[in-house]
């Protein structure tokens, strides 16, 4: 059979447009700029809820009653703290370890610790409660603890009278931020848990299909975030303002990268032809903050490339993505410009947990098909008579 009648009539590079899967978890409509968890608005979430309402809105399915929120909250702070033992590894990481590729390492340490039967059928709805407060419990103080200890900083340990995003910020910069600061990372938090089925969620939908434990799904997912074209975008965002330096210089930079054919950090996506509503949040969220901790000229730029942007991009759909402003704010909130992708996971950790709960009954091993294009009955040429030019 030739390779072309093999090929099956609904390929397409990346997957685009191809359904593999079924959820009920969060909804985006690209054309208006919509994004939806569990059927509410994130607009919605971001003005009312809390990080922590959120996940178990993810998790479950819907908003928590007050006792259940308390139980919530209670299982995250029982689970932040980290073994000893995984601090002492921590310590032998090379000085040179990216902090995204030191939380991949660290998630898989953590399966070692917490081993779990490897078959759904197998797993108490207990098992599966518990490594969700511990994944999301203890990315936070990994991610602080590792930006310290880098430094030669002793990591400092959770506060249980702090919430997920107030706790966070506490342990990477030893200061209790503001009621402000914490209602912002909050809301970064929100707006990151979980965005459909992307390249990091379908990598734990795969891992998850071959009945790995949440351990490897995430420390997968991670390692997935971790790429310049997903999750990594905003730190090539905040790279790229401080390479521009001044705004007058931007118009000059954007035509000369895109001279070069390359690619805009933070714009474009591919499934917003719109600007992101997310960025729409962070964007405001931005100049509520600079009310409290005054303007920064990265902002500036941003809003230049932007506008900018809005031409010839613009009319392909290529608009301010997630990532475009969410690092000008953790900068200001004094997070390095290294840990924004780890920042990232600790939201989206949510979202990853939620559609590996909701593969774990009705999951079948994911096993695509390839387009072979190589040759098929060569024969064997002995080394000896194997000859190049
Ligand atoms: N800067 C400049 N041009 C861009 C662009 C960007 N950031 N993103 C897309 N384009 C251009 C492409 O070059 C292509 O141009 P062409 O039609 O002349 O060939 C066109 O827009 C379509 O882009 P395409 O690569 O098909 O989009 P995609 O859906 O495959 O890719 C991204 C989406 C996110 C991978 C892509 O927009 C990108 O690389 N963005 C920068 C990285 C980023 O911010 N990632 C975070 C996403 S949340």
């Amino acid at each position: 059979m030739s390779t072309e009648q093999q090929r099956p009539a609904c390929y397409s590079p990346g997957l685009d447009g191809i359904p593999v899967a079924e959820s009920a978890i969060s909804h985006v409509d690209g054309q208006q700029g919509r994004l939806e968890y569990r059927g509410i608005d994130i607009e919605l979430l971001a003005k009312h809820s809390t990080f922590e309402e959120t996940c178990v809105l993810l998790l479950d399915g819907q908003l928590p009653s007050r006792s259940e929120l308390d139980a919530f909250e209670a299982g995250l702070r029982n689970h932040r703290r980290i073994k000893f033992r995984v601090r002492d590894i921590m310590k032998s990481f090379p000085d040179s370890a990216h902090p995204m590729d030191a939380l991949q390492a660290c998630i898989a340490i953590l399966g070692m610790f917490y081993p779990m039967p490897k078959s759904a059928d197998r797993l108490s709805e207990e098992q599966v409660k518990e490594s969700c407060y511990r994944l999301i419990g203890k990315l936070p103080t990994l991610v602080a603890a590792h930006a310290r200890m880098r430094l030669g900083d002793d990591p400092i340990p959770p506060r249980d009278d702090l919430g997920q995003a107030a706790n966070f910020l506490y342990m990477l910069t030893g200061r209790e931020p503001s009621p402000l600061m914490t209602r912002i990372m909050d809301v970064a938090l929100i707006v990151h848990a979980e965005h459909t089925i992307n390249a990091s969620t379908f990598s734990t939908l795969v891992t998850a299909s071959t009945m790995a434990d949440p351990y490897t799904c995430v420390s997968a997912a991670i390692g997935a975030l971790s790429g310049p074209l997903h999750g990594g975008a905003n730190e090539d965002v905040l790279v790229m303002l401080d390479e521009i330096g001044d705004v007058e210089k931007t118009e000059a930079y954007l035509h000369d990268r895109l001279a070069r054919k390359e690619k805009i950090p933070g714009l474009g996506h591919r499934i917003y032809k719109t600007k992101d509503p997310r960025a729409v949040l962070l964007q405001s969220l931005y100049q509520d903050l600079t009310a409290e901790m005054g303007e920064d000229p990265t902002f500036t730029i941003a809003r230049r490339i932007e506008e900018l942007s809005q031409g010839t991009l613009g009319r392909k759909g290529i608009c301010p993505n997630v990532d475009f402003y969410s690092g000008i704010i953790y900068r200001k909130l004094g997070i390095p410009t290294d840990v924004f992708t780890p920042v990232f996971a600790i939201s989206r950790v949510v979202g990853w947990l939620a559609h590996w709960k909701e593969s774990l009954h009705h999951s079948r091993i994911y096993r695509p098909v390839q387009i072979y294009t190589g040759k098929t009955g060569e024969p064997y040429i002995p080394i000896e008579e194997r000859v190049r030019d």
